[in-house]
């Protein structure tokens, strides 16, 4: 496994990057395998990436050969303003010819435990075989102030993670929504490829800390400890890595 971090002047220059990585890597993935298995990140910052894979690069990705996962989900219903599935919806999936069946929304409205079974369910059932062949092809990545990704927050305990690919989880008293679902990080280690995007000085603590551990081999923040098959990319701009 590789680790790259780039930086850029700011999150337009980052989401383009990022739509060029993804574009290549279903380029490949299709010709390899022929489908495309792809991870789309929560929170706000991918919504620039995303908007452009719908407008300027939508054609530089076969959807008709695209599955569509998510790393995370709050359990809320699917249109409500937190869902990581409405805003991927609301910006890219409704916007490009992507087969409904194709779309593996995490079902967290109907509570977490239920919710990480049946999506543990359908990735076992897309995904054969103990350890499987191949799983996702790229799986999209953000972070918070605090290091957390997906929804494995500070002080998780990954020892009881281990033969799980989904599980129920609960962010701190500080975040809005509390009860979540999301992939753990044996889920994403069979990843082909694994790409953070982290934008704002908000995040420039988080960032030094993967950093140190990156460098010293330390555990560091949840974010520090995800890899994959092959790289893990780090797309950050110059407020998170302290440049600006
Ligand atoms: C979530 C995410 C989470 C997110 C980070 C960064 O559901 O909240 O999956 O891991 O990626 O909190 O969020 P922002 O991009 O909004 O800063």
């Amino acid at each position: 496994m590789t680790q790259t971090e780039r930086v850029f002047a700011d999150v337009a220059a980052l989401a383009r990057a990022a739509a060029e990585i993804v574009a290549e890597t279903a380029t490949r993935a299709v010709a390899a395998r022929g489908r495309f298995m792809f991870v789309l990140a929560g929170g706000s910052t991918p919504r620039v990436l995303y908007e452009l894979l719908a407008g300027e690069y939508a054609d530089r990705v076969d959807w008709a050969r695209t599955h569509i996962f998510f790393g995370d989900e709050r359990c809320v219903d699917p249109d409500h303003k937190d869902s990581n599935y409405a805003l991927a919806n609301r910006t890219l999936l409704a916007r490009v010819p992507l087969p409904p069946e194709n779309v593996h929304r995490i079902e967290s409205e109907r509570g977490a435990a239920l919710a990480a079974e049946r999506y543990e369910d359908v990735l076992r059932r897309l995904f054969p075989g103990t350890p499987p062949a191949a799983l996702f092809d790229l799986v999209l990545l953000g972070m918070g102030a605090d290091g957390h990704t997906l929804s494995l927050f500070p002080g998780h305990d990954f020892d009881k993670d281990a033969g799980r690919w989904v599980i129920p989880a609960t962010a701190p008293d500080a975040f809005a929504v509390k009860d979540r679902v999301t992939l753990t990080l044996d889920a994403v280690a069979g990843a082909s490829r694994a790409m953070f995007l982290v934008a704002g000085a908000d995040k420039g603590a988080a960032l030094a800390a993967v950093r140190q551990a990156r460098n010293d081999g330390g555990d560091g923040p949840p974010a520090a400890r995800v890899k994959c098959r092959g790289e893990v990319l780090w797309l950050v701009d110059v407020g998170a890595a302290g440049k600006a």
